[in-house]
């Protein structure tokens, strides 16, 4: 059953951001913290291996009241090192989805719908927007205070590289990716999670970064030698080539500590009448699809980072994210070789979804 969602896609980003989170995800309900921890993430005591990627916590309000729902590992939503725009209003719509959103379906576009409704499928398109720095870190170091009251959760802030000016060089760009993660580590934040699955970041104009082996490993190496012993996990996203995934997991899994897959998968996005649905420049035609209907490439992806783990005898940890609804998800996650599991949309839907996968299953 979806509840009503705690990031409101009536609103506009900022007023989300001033006003937020909506809902229930307020209702004054508290879950307890388990006495003893029985899991660990990135080298620390974890009570519960789930909780919400990088996305709907838009800051210390979002991020508190997930942590009270029993969201173990909440992640800041991603912040730059300088202020960035929102996209144009609206940033969600919800999506007609038949089935799974194969590569194929994805590639012949999607119609948005009327209303929120299972199986739930949504577009997100933000342009991982910035608030200025002193903002972001003064309210994550909030957030990382407000955790020392909950033993066993786990504060993500999640970082990303811009190439600010048209003009700026391969340097700059790895300085800012450098700058942002020490900018996150003076927050006092658990660990820190690299975006290298946002578009138009790469070397390539609109290729993803994590499928830029060479620069995804430049980066990763220069960020861990300024973060030294503070975890990093890097974010990226389905990868269709094996040989592109073998390729960025020989180079960079032996620098960082943990990897997440997926981000969303990139779709054109129509109104009923066949036009681009988000206002703007045909930039934006295209958009990320989130939900239930990208599961499979979220659990696929798991799969064979673990097989590559065992083959290559790394130690990384894997996030699983993507179309985690219900609790038989993240099972299905779990059984996959997820050691933790996120959900963004099933949980923007329902605030006691790390509850319930709990009941479902006490022992992960
Ligand atoms: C409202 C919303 C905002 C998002 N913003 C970000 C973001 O800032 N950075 C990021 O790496 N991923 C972002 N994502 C992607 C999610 O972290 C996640 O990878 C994706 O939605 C797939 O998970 P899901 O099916 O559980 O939603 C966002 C997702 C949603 C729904």
């Amino acid at each position: 059953m979806l509840h009503a969602p705690f990031f409101d896609p009536t609103k506009s980003y900022y007023e989300n951001w001033e006003k937020g989170p909506f809902n229930e995800f307020t209702d004054g309900t508290v879950f307890p913290v388990e006495k003893e921890q029985r899991f660990t993430f990135l080298g620390q005591k974890l009570n519960y291996p789930f909780g919400i990627p990088a996305g709907p916590l838009l800051n210390s309000h979002f991020m508190k009241a997930a942590m009270e729902k029993g969201f173990d590992v909440p992640v800041y939503k991603t912040v730059r090192t300088r202020i960035k725009k929102c996209n144009d209003w609206p940033n969600v719509l919800p999506v007609i989805v038949d089935g799974d959103l194969t590569l194929e379906k994805a590639k012949k576009g999607l119609t948005v719908k009327d209303d929120y409704t299972e199986p739930l499928a949504i577009t997100n398109s933000f342009g991982n927007p910035s608030y200025p720095v002193d903002v972001w870190q003064k309210d994550i170091a909030e957030t990382v205070a407000f955790a020392r009251t909950r033993p066993g959760q786990i504060v993500v802030g999640m970082v990303e590289g811009t190439r600010w000016e048209k003009e700026s060089t391969e340097q700059d760009f790895i300085y800012d990716w450098v700058l942002a993660a020490q900018l996150m580590k003076e927050t006092g934040a658990h660990a820190i999670e690299a975006n290298f699955s946002c578009p138009n970041e790469g070397d390539r104009v609109s290729r993803l970064l994590c499928f830029d082996a060479e620069i995804s490993q430049k980066i990763a190496e220069r960020i861990k030698n300024k973060i030294g012993d503070l975890p990093l996990a890097i974010k990226i996203s389905y990868f269709e080539d094996e040989t592109e995934l073998r390729s960025l997991v020989e180079k960079v899994a032996p620098i960082v500590d943990g990897i997440s897959a997926i981000n969303t998968i990139p779709a054109p996005v129509y109104d009923k009448e066949g036009k681009q649905a988000l206002p703007g420049g045909p930039w934006r035609l295209k958009s990320g699809i989130c939900g239930a209907p990208v599961k499979w490439a979220g659990l696929d992806m798991v799969r064979r980072l673990k097989k590559l783990r065992e083959e290559f005898g790394m130690t990384y940890e894997i996030v699983g994210v993507g179309g985690v609804t219900i609790p038989a998800d993240f099972k299905e996650y779990r059984d996959a070789g997820a050691d933790v599991v996120m959900s963004a949309t099933g949980a923007m839907w329902n605030p006691y979804l790390a509850k319930e996968i709990k009941e479902a299953y006490p022992n992960g």
